[in-house]
């Protein structure tokens, strides 16, 4: 199916999404959204794909949601036309590892869009930021909640308010970012660690994201109870055989996502 704003392939068992609207720095337009929504869900239930990697280009990973689009809005649009809700919350149920690899700008809902995602590998070129301040309004699509729990509430008060951005370095170093890499290696380096997430366990992988993201919607206790059932659960799983089978022969395993 042909897309209008993104670009789509499979490479081996890793689903590559680039986000393409270069002339307006990938702004997330509704119908942007919306595609990366139905390819993602598409990946999803994909029994061959493992994992997706989603990027940008060289300037932008995106800036943000569409200001032409978004200066139309009136209160009512917003609201009976459930904008963001509409498409950005079935990100969220997607169960499958999405990789961020960001070059460029991520402002807005393009930071927001990053930090939906489960692995942010930066450029070393990258800049982070919530600037909605700066256009009267404020983060609509987990600004103020994924970033506080990302980086610390100090520095989130501080991008939200300011409206400032953050470069790779100082994103690394609080803790929004896993890596940084140079940018000419970003999408090789996004691509390897997909394709080292794509070499294990189908259920195993999805099982890891659904107990990390517990961690954020619940209590330690019960997070900790929710994990202990999930790992008992792998042990009902063929590749738990397989995986300390292989290890005991000495020889790689070959997992059979079951
Ligand atoms: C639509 C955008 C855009 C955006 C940039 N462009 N950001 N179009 N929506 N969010 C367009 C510009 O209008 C311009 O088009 C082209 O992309 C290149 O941008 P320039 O501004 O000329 O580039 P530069 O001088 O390099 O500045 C880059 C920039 C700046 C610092 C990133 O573009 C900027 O501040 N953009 C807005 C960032 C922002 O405020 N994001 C948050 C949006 S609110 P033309 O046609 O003029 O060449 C938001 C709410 C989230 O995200 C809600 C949940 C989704």
């Amino acid at each position: 199916m042909p897309y209008e704003n993104i670009l789509v392939e499979e490479r081996e068992r890793v689903g590559l999404i680039r986000l393409n609207r270069p002339q307006a720095l990938n702004a997330l337009s509704d119908e942007l959204v919306d595609e990366l929504i139905l390819v993602l869900e598409r990946f999803d239930a994909d029994e061959r794909i493992q994992c997706m990697v989603l990027i940008g280009n060289e300037k932008a990973f995106a800036a943000g949601a569409d200001i032409p689009m978004m200066a139309k809005f009136s209160y009512m649009d917003v609201y009976k036309g459930n904008f963001l809700t509409r498409n950005w919350d079935k990100l969220r149920l997607i169960r499958k590892p999405i990789i961020a690899a960001v070059a460029g700008y991520a402002l807005g809902g393009g930071c927001e869009l990053a930090m939906a995602c489960d692995v942010v590998i930066a450029a070393d070129d990258a800049k982070f930021g919530q600037p909605e301040i700066k256009l009267g309004i404020i983060p609509g699509a987990g600004g103020t909640q994924r970033l506080p729990r990302a980086v610390s509430k100090s520095k989130a008060m501080d991008l939200c308010l300011t409206g400032r951005m953050m470069d790779a370095e100082e994103a690394e170093r609080a803790g929004l970012v896993s890596r940084v890499v140079p940018a000419n290696q970003l999408l090789e380096e996004a691509m390897a660690t997909a394709q080292k997430i794509a070499s294990f366990s189908q259920p195993v992988l999805m099982m890891i994201k659904e107990s990390i993201n517990t961690a954020y919607e619940t209590t330690l206790s019960e997070g900790i109870h929710f994990e202990r059932r999930l790992f008992h659960t792998t042990f009902a799983t063929e590749d738990q055989k397989e995986g300390m089978r292989a290890f005991l022969d000495k020889r790689p395993p070959s997992f059979i996502d079951r």
